[in-house]
């Protein structure tokens, strides 16, 4: 047992046991493996890099080695935890580890995983991702019993437990095929809440046992070992070859490979690998200092790739929404700027009135009217965003039909989705969504654009413009990118020390301001207000001073007259005004500060996508002049897997 227990003690004892119960919300990267051959903990170790955009405040390891388990764990970042304990140097070939996110309670070396059971040195190590709501019953249980826990997770409760279970254990050889996965099945049977754990114990050193419920699971498999992560990108430089693990299952890792069994009633499940057709590069840097810039620079790339989805697919989706009596769509944070975006393309090209709402008010706001005649289109890229994830079970429950838009085919929303679409983006490792943004808000256009053509609302004229311009848009991203990058570098030196900004836009402009306000403040964390233009008057105007800065998204529409009387309401009260304008646009430009040019000809409804990108860039040089991390912003995750 390498675990530090002296520190562990003295900081406790520092901390005079004030610290708030860590009820532990937990949004974090899992991972873990079985080697043929070979030490295992570098190989955790570089996985756990590749899921640090899940959670970065505290990471651990354990490994298993002639029945003994070896144990690092630490609070703090990857990096500077390993520069003091060196998480490459633990024996054995099997082993697993995790980075945490935690919301309660500071993150302490006593709250980072993996958790033990009573005995010391520990038998047991458990690592979990998600909530275990019922915990603290449980816990008082064991307790009653003799049980000593050493932190103050809920995560801990579960070790616990198992190593209850296997006090108590009369083996079933028709569920199970050992003590230890008879012990955590009905150890995971007890759990109530959001779960994916990994088990390794002294016990049974040959194996690792894996449940899942609600958090996402995968396995890889490869030739001479077997992975589990929370994230494909984990073991992508190891093997492509995924199993996605569903809801209520157990998996065995051994040498021979992997089980599946229901936790229902332990029966086997018969699940072939799939390729996923990510290569090792598209999950790292390749050269960019950050993962977010490498990604704003993919966006022609993905765009590209959104214009070569499947007819069928798309072709069914607009089919459901043509004959849809209610559409609602549901997302959250970007996902639900594109949404809203959306919502302005249905209604101009096909006339067809849709709701944009964000996720963790569609209980509340529609819980009751959602009905068998809604139809829902849940938009994320994760597809495992809890909140959107929620709002789809309760219109389920009230046999709403479900439509998806996703990133990552084999997500928890695209099992639960009548028809999906799997936007192709590949993997987005920065926490700040950028290409997945603008590549949902190429594929809702083509849904639009589709839905006009099946209701021939707009003239064949104008589809025949949109077909063209919406083929045009990767190029115009690529130049836009390639052009602007250093002005929006040069404006945010300028800007860098401003206290507030304001995202202003009209119409679908609207949605563009929004996404442009959500990357400011969750990068460089400059509290940012948007809101429709036509809005400021009614009161946001007053915080206008001289120099307050106002980024107005300005396309060539038809809000674009009363969008220039805001500019100079704003103006005239000494705000510094930036235009994100089209090229050439004179008048504009006249009135700006600053302004920003966008290529020529983008109809309105294609517009938040060329639009969007340099306020992608604007934050993330924000970012990088206020000594910010792009990559991983304090207090986020990239999959909020938590209600
Ligand atoms: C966006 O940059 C954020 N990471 C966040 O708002 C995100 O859009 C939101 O959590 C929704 O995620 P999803 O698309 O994976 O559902």
């Amino acid at each position: 047992m390498l675990i530090d227990s002296i520190t562990l003690t003295i900081t406790l004892e520092l901390q005079g046991l004030t610290e708030s119960f860590d009820r532990g919300i937990e949004m974090c990267g899992i991972f873990g493996c079985i080697l043929k051959d070979g030490i295992a903990a570098p190989k955790i170790h570089a996985a756990l890099k590749r899921l640090e955009y899940r959670g970065y405040d505290s990471v651990g390891e354990a490994t298993v080695k002639n029945r003994r388990l070896f144990v690092k764990k630490d609070a703090g970042k990857i990096d500077e935890v390993h520069s003091i304990r060196n998480l490459d140097d633990l024996p054995g070939r099997i082993g697993v580890g995790h980075t945490r996110w935690a919301t309660h309670g500071a993150p302490l070396q006593v709250n980072a995983h993996p958790h033990f059971d009573c005995s010391d040195p520990p038998r047991i190590a458990v690592i979990h991702n998600g909530i275990i709501e019922n915990f603290a019953e449980i816990k008082k249980e064991l307790e009653d019993i003799g049980h000593t826990f050493r932190s103050k997770t809920d995560t801990e409760v579960i070790a616990h437990l198992i190593e209850q279970n296997l006090k108590n254990s009369e083996l079933n050889p028709e569920t199970v095929t050992s003590e230890l996965e008879n012990a955590v099945m009905d150890a995971a049977r007890r759990l109530e809440g959001s779960y994916a754990i990994a088990v390794i114990t002294a016990h049974e050193p040959d194996k690792i046992i894996c449940a899942r419920n609600e958090s996402p699971l995968v396995l890889g498999v490869a030739d001479n070992a077997y992975y589990f992560a929370s994230d494909i990108p984990a073991f992508l430089p190891l093997t492509n070859k995924v199993v996605f693990v569903e809801n209520g299952e157990l998996v065995t890792l051994n040498d021979e490979g992997f089980e599946i069994r229901k936790l229902v009633d332990g029966s086997k499940v018969v699940r072939e690998p799939e390729l996923v057709d990510w290569t090792p590069a598209m999950a790292e840097k390749q050269g960019y200092q950050h993962f977010m810039l490498k990604e704003i620079h993919e966006q022609p790339r993905c765009l590209r790739d959104t214009l070569r989805l499947q007819d069928k697919y798309l072709e069914l989706l607009t089919t459901f929404l043509d004959r849809a009596r209610e559409v609602i769509m549901v997302a959250c944070g970007t996902s639900y700027h594109a949404c809203l975006a959306a919502s302005y393309m249905f209604s101009k090209l096909s006339f067809l009135a849709t709701h944009p709402v964000i996720a963790s008010e569609f209980t509340e706001q529609h819980g009751k009217s959602v009905n068998i005649d809604s139809t829902i289109l849940a938009v994320s890229q994760s597809g495992e965003t809890a909140d959107t994830l929620a709002a789809v079970e309760t219109a389920r429950q009230r046999a709403a039909t479900i439509l998806g838009l996703t990133n990552i085919v084999g997500s928890t929303l695209t099992r639960v989705s009548r028809v999906y679409i799997g936007q192709q983006s590949g993997p987005e490792i920065g926490v700040a969504a950028t290409k997945t943004f603008t590549s949902q808000l190429s594929v809702l256009s083509q849904l639009a654009i589709r839905l006009a053509k099946k209701r021939g609302k707009v003239s064949q004229e104008e589809i025949d413009l949109l077909d063209e311009k919406i083929e045009k848009i990767p190029g115009i991203v690529k130049t836009i990118v390639e052009t602007q990058e250093r002005k929006m570098k040069a404006l945010a030196r300028k800007y860098k020390d401003k206290q507030c900004f304001f995202f202003l836009g009209r119409g679908i402009s609207y949605a563009t301001a929004l996404e442009g306000r959500l990357k400011l403040m969750e990068i460089a964390y400059v509290p940012s207000v948007a809101f429709p233009a036509g809005e400021s008057k009614h009161g946001p105007i007053s915080l206008i001073e001289r120099g307050f800065p106002v980024i107005f998204i300005c396309p060539p529409d038809e809000t674009r007259k009363t969008l220039m009387g805001n500019i100079m309401e704003m103006k005239a009260r000494g705000a510094s005004i930036i235009a994100v304008c089209e090229e050439g646009d004179e008048e504009i430009m006249k009135l700006a500060d600053d302004y920003v040019e966008i290529t020529k000809g983008i109809p309105e409804v294609l517009s938040p996508i060329p639009y969007a990108v340099p306020l992608q860039l604007f934050a993330y040089y924000m970012a990088i002049e206020r000594e910010c991390d792009p990559d991983m912003p304090r207090n986020l995750a990239k999959s909020v897997t938590v209600k």
